[in-house]
């Protein structure tokens, strides 16, 4: 989807979209003439009462000033927050699809309680990330909101060739934006608004249609080839791939025992995007190290997980690809600021060859672990990624994002992310970006007695806690002893990163992975990049 900032509707328009507020109740500006025209609309926007989520399309015969007319509920007008403009943008957008239509306008309207740029972001990222659908493996597209039947050619291209599967740009049935709004002083800062909101919703949706591969036709190999893919068509990105034998010599001792019962080896898969500023001709600045979990299929191990349900394992890869989409996004949008990704991509399957409860460790900082569980297998990939990171690029701060622990789902459930941090001005920060994107954290605590749960009698460290007993900070215990002083936050996205049964449905959110972080990480890098 294409979307740009317009001052007026063109003539002939196929649709001009406005917002309703159940509070005033009054039409949008639309800038009607014609009598009984105006008078179809009152009664329509007094039939919907601006009831927030709802649409109602109403033909003109004049074709003034649109050949339609959309209202879109919007709640109470002091209520609004831009998550819902995401959200009823999104609605709007799928209507325009099932008309078919090439383009759609939608007007800002005057009495908000934020800015233009904010609204015109939140229209732009709900429009685009409510289009993407995950169709790559159905000869046709049946949608269930779409109105018709697209035959649709099976161009899946072997070994996964998953670049092809951003739709955006080829996809015929899907409508452009242009958003409507004032000839005034600001609307620069609207065009930048919504070419950023653009660019950052694209890498929200190419993170969805690599972390909805299945699990046969993406192998941690794959991932690796995305990758380098990202890097090959990007400028300033260099892609690294560190393979098995290279993994067990350079002392990676979690990433090679989780994936040595694989038959896909592990890869260590490492995005260098160069934005920073430059003094002179050398640009020194220090990066944001971002490490992404990317386990492509997690059974447990010999310590196997119960059948139910254990297809939604192919999403243990999400935090990888959150990560590969943040890189992407980046240096598309040719970012100030220099950031590495660093993606520890293994199989955890059971096997003659598989590492079992009771092997003692030793990870890449040095420090060694006792294995009790092999389903605890993320924070072994994560501590080896983590100590690297921190070790090789001495970074300003290191974000990590991991599908880590049932326990987070018990927690906070599908709609909030678990955060844990080793740094309150970080943690601040993430919590700014999170009421922006609405792209919700909680921070849980990480005091010494959580250290000490993870201790073990005869290694530095055991791979799980007391019991059940706060899953998901004895997880973040063990990734903390990877790394010394360098600011890190961690996310466990396991309840957020794919659609699960509690989820709230949006509009823009499709069934399966949501891309949760890319607003989140995009929202921090921008901020952070202009002090
Ligand atoms: N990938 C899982 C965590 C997970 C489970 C995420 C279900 C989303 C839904 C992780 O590797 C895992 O298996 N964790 C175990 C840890 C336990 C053995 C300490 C868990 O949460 O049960
Ligand atoms: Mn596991
Ligand atoms: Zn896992």
């Amino acid at each position: 989807m294409n979307a740009r900032v317009a001052t007026n509707v063109k003539a002939g328009a196929e649709m001009l979209c406005g917002f309703v507020f159940t509070d005033t109740k009054t039409p949008p500006a639309f800038g009607i003439k014609d009598v009984d025209m105006s008078s179809m609309i009152k009664q329509s926007v007094s039939d919907m009462a601006g009831r927030s989520g709802r649409v109602a399309v109403i033909p003109t015969a004049s074709k003034k000033p649109a050949r339609r007319i959309l209202l879109a509920g919007l709640g109470r007008s002091d209520d609004v927050t831009p998550d819902l403009v995401r959200h009823v943008s999104g609605e709007i957008a799928k209507k325009a699809r099932e008309l078919n239509l090439g383009e759609f306008f939608v007007l800002v309207p005057s009495k908000i309680p934020f800015s233009q740029s904010v609204f015109a972001s939140a229209i732009t990222e709900g429009a685009v990330m409510s289009m993407y659908r995950f169709n790559k493996f159905k000869s046709v597209d049946d949608d269930e909101d779409d109105a018709g039947v697209v035959p649709k050619d099976l161009g899946f291209a072997e070994g996964g060739d998953t670049s092809t599967s951003r739709r955006s740009e080829e996809d015929a049935t899907e409508p452009n934006l242009a958003i409507v709004v004032d000839a005034s002083d600001s609307k620069n800062d609207v065009v930048d608004a919504v070419k950023t909101a653009a660019a950052v919703a694209d890498g929200n949706t190419f993170v969805r249609s690599v972390a909805n591969l299945p699990p046969n036709e993406c192998v941690p190999a794959t991932l690796a080839e995305v990758a380098q893919d990202i890097a090959k068509k990007t400028t300033n990105l260099k892609c690294t791939v560190i393979s098995k034998r290279d993994l067990k010599n350079k002392g990676f001792g979690g990433i090679t025992a989780v994936g040595q019962g694989s038959k896909n080896e592990p890869k260590l898969i490492i995005l260098e995007y160069k934005g920073g500023r430059r003094s002179g001709a050398i640009n020194k600045q220090k990066p944001i190290v971002l490490v992404g979990k990317a386990v492509t299929f997690d059974t447990g191990g010999i310590s196997l997980k119960p059948g139910e349900k254990m297809d939604e394992m192919k999403f243990d890869k999400c935090g990888g690809c959150t990560v590969l989409g943040i890189l992407k996004t980046a240096a598309e949008m040719k970012l100030k600021a220099n950031i590495v990704g660093i993606i520890p991509a293994v199989e955890n399957m059971p096997g003659g060859e598989s590492y079992r409860p009771g092997d003692i460790i030793t990870l890449y900082s040095g420090k060694t672990a006792e294995i009790l569980n092999t389903d605890a297998e993320g924070r072994l990939i994560l501590a080896d990624a983590l100590a690297y990171g921190e070790q090789h690029y001495k970074p300003r701060a290191i974000i990590d994002f991991a599908t880590l622990t049932g326990a987070c789902i018990i927690a906070l459930g599908n709609d909030v992310a678990g955060m844990v941090s080793n740094n309150l001005e970080l943690a601040d920060r993430m919590r700014e970006s999170s009421e922006r994107t609405a792209e919700a954290v909680w921070e849980l605590p990480l005091n010494r007695d959580y250290m000490d749960m993870i201790k073990s009698s005869v290694a530095d460290m055991r791979n799980l806690g007391i019991g059940r007993a706060a899953g998901t900070v004895t997880a973040a215990a063990f990734l903390r002893n990877a790394i010394d002083d360098t600011p890190w936050v961690h996310f466990d996205i396991a309840g957020v990163a794919w659609t699960q049964t509690a989820t709230k449905s949006r509009s823009y959110k499709s069934k399966g992975a949501t891309g949760f972080g890319v607003r989140l990480i995009m929202d921090y890098l921008l901020a952070s990049s202009e002090d």
